[in-house]
């Protein structure tokens, strides 16, 4: 049974394009579900219909408490049976209430070498930090900042010269990559977590 899988989003939406696209074109044996953005009008929803993806604005000013903007949320994940929420690009925390509803089924991707730089703005904090090696980790989301056990890295150089453009432009090539093979992975019926780490099945 091919399992569904649903998309957080913020802002540009390249990684859910990347993976949406690999689903569709049959690199992943999975089934689209639908794409939620707690920001209005962002780029990630264009690119959702255009690909007929369902696509929803759930706005959080609408709601009392993060848990009730997170409740309306699942609601519309459970309504379309998904079995794997991507966050990709989605820039507000996750609470425990909704880490428990979808338990080591939320992967994330972060722009860094996680533990290294977590939070937001991760490119600018590893220039300003002056490491020569960064780039990204997906990992299953648990109730701390980017403290999930760890599905896959790839680290990329960084150059004296770079820029917060360069550097991110570099490691969100690698983004894609390891989202789309991580998402992969987990729809294969591959990934077991065991405490805090990630084993792949062979
Ligand atoms: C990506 O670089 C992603 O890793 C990052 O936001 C960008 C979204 O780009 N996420 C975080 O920083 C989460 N803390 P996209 O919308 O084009 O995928």
């Amino acid at each position: 049974m091919k399992k569904t899988v649903s998309f957080l989003v913020s802002g540009r939406g390249s990684n859910f394009n990347a993976v949406a696209n690999a689903i569709i074109e049959g690199d992943i044996p999975a089934t689209v579900g639908i794409v939620i953005s707690d920001k209005q009008g962002v780029k990630a929803l264009d690119i959702a219909r255009q690909l007929s993806i369902p696509a929803f604005f759930v706005n959080p000013r609408e709601y009392p408490a993060r848990q009730d903007h997170e409740k309306a949320i699942i609601e519309l994940l459970r309504k379309y049976e998904t079995d794997l929420v991507v966050t990709a690009g989605y820039m507000r925390l996750l609470t425990p209430y909704f880490v428990n509803a979808f338990k080591n089924r939320i992967i994330n991707i972060h722009p860094a070498l996680l533990p290294s730089f977590p939070g937001t703005h991760a490119q600018k904090q590893a220039l300003e930090y002056g490491v020569k090696i960064s780039g990204c980790t997906t990992h299953f989301i648990d109730e701390g900042t980017d403290s999930g056990p760890i599905i896959m890295q790839k680290a990329v150089p960084v150059y004296d010269d770079d820029t917060q453009d360069t550097l991110s432009a570099r490691i969100l090539k690698e983004e894609h990559q390891i989202l789309i093979e991580s998402v992969k992975l987990f729809c294969l019926d591959k990934l077991i977590v065991k405490e805090r780490k990630v084993f792949v099945v062979r």
